[in-house]
């Protein structure tokens, strides 16, 4: 064997972190090198590294970051193509790290990396499994929340605890430092879905880590914008709905249905207008409802249940006509599957539930595997 590839030959001894610091980005180009130097300060003297897990943004943070990494081995990025999803970015960073423990960090300097080592210090010292940064303990705050945002996250913390029995202060929050062997047990449960991991990890332990918190402020964006949006809220709901069942359903699925039942009141308006209104005969106005709720129904999927998929261009085009074909097939099954129930058990409503039922699992189990496939 040549000398020079012999194992453990010539190669210095590396250090394996005791930290690894997960951040997740999406357009953040002007803040990554910014944290980076932060993490290199409030570290200093620590075994550390930096996993930055990027959504291919288009402002080419990514980019940003390999250059980091070039000169510095302690930095790493994970560049995701075709995905989207805060939760999701920040389970395959902690996945993809070696150390012990993992912290979880926005790029924004919104969060105050000087805790860091007190974070560590609690898990290194079997105090805890998990240390939250949290906003909401004494001597932490979210001043730079307007009246709005302050409200619906104080509205979202008070339904995960009285919903979900998450007894912690600050469940919201996306600053936080975890076990990894902990995490990784919890992981395949988590959904890749949505913003709210820290919920997502706490709720589905469902006791079983030793939790603390400790304060810290939440400080104000200097570059780029929040990528939260109103969407953010209904991502919360399902994530709560999938917890209550016990993860029977997806919150995926869950979406898709919430979305389905918009459809029918969509269809319905539609039906009315077009019979009140324009006087159009039946048959025509029923047609009419129920094209006109299949495509906001694929609209809003696209926008909010496959958000991390989202079709773009002309794959809009594709994916509407094979969501028309879907439904068209789930329309036949779910009155199928009516019929045959009422014909044994003549009851409106069960019959029509089960129809229901029947059109929006297919629907939901052939849109998955045609129209928002995955790459
Ligand atoms: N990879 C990836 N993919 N990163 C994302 C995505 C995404 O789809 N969306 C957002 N991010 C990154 C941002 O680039 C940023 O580094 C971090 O996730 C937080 O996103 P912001 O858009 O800055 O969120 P925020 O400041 O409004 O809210 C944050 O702080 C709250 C309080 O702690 C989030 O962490 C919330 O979850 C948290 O409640
Ligand atoms: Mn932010």
């Amino acid at each position: 064997m040549n000398e020079a590839i012999r194992p453990g030959q010539g190669t210095q001894a590396v250090v394996t972190p005791e930290l690894s610091v997960v951040v997740p980005t999406f357009n953040e180009r002007d803040n990554v090198i910014a944290l980076f130097r932060k993490l290199e300060s409030a570290l200093a003297g620590r075994a550390w590294e930096v996993i930055y897990v990027d959504d291919n943004s288009p402002d080419g943070t990514w980019d940003v970051v390999r250059t980091l990494a070039r000169e510095d081995s302690r930095v790493r990025c994970i560049r995701r193509i075709g995905r989207r999803g805060l939760s999701g970015a920040c389970i395959e960073g902690i996945l993809a790290s070696s150390a012990p423990c993992a912290a979880v960090i926005d790029a924004d300097l919104q969060h105050d990396e000087t805790q860091l080592p007190k974070m560590l210090a609690l898990l290194q010292g079997g105090e805890a499994d998990l240390v939250v940064g949290s906003r909401y303990v004494e001597g932490g705050s979210a001043d730079s929340f307007d009246k709005q945002r302050a409200g619906f996250s104080m509205l979202a913390t008070q339904v995960s605890k009285k919903l979900l029995r998450v007894e912690i202060a600050d469940p919201m929050s996306g600053f936080f430092m975890i076990r990894r062997d902990r995490f990784e047990q919890l992981a395949p449960q988590l959904s890749t879905q949505g913003f709210k991991i820290l919920l997502d990890i706490v709720a589905t332990a469902r006791g079983s880590l030793r939790i603390k918190e400790i304060p810290y402020t939440f400080g104000s964006r200097q570059h780029g914008e929040s990528k939260l949006d109103s969407m953010v809220a209904l991502d919360f709901l399902g994530l709560v709905l999938a917890k209550l069942t016990g993860d029977v359903v997806s919150l995926r699925f869950l979406l898709f249905a919430m979305v389905g039942s918009l459809g029918l009141l969509v269809h319905l308006v539609a039906l009315f207008i077009a019979l009140e209104l324009f006087n159009v005969p039946f048959p025509e106005a029923q047609a009419c409802g129920a094209l006109l709720a299949m495509t906001s129904n694929f609209l809003l999927n696209n926008f909010l249940t496959y958000r991390d998929q989202r079709l773009k261009g002309l794959g809009i085009l594709r994916g509407l006509l094979l969501f028309y074909l879907v439904c068209s097939v789930g329309l036949v099954a779910n009155v199928g599957v009516a019929f045959s129930v009422y014909d044994q058990e003549p009851i409106w409503w069960l019959a029509g539930a089960a129809g229901a039922l029947m059109g929006v699992v297919w629907n939901y189990a052939m849109s998955g595997l045609f129209v928002w496939r995955k790459r």
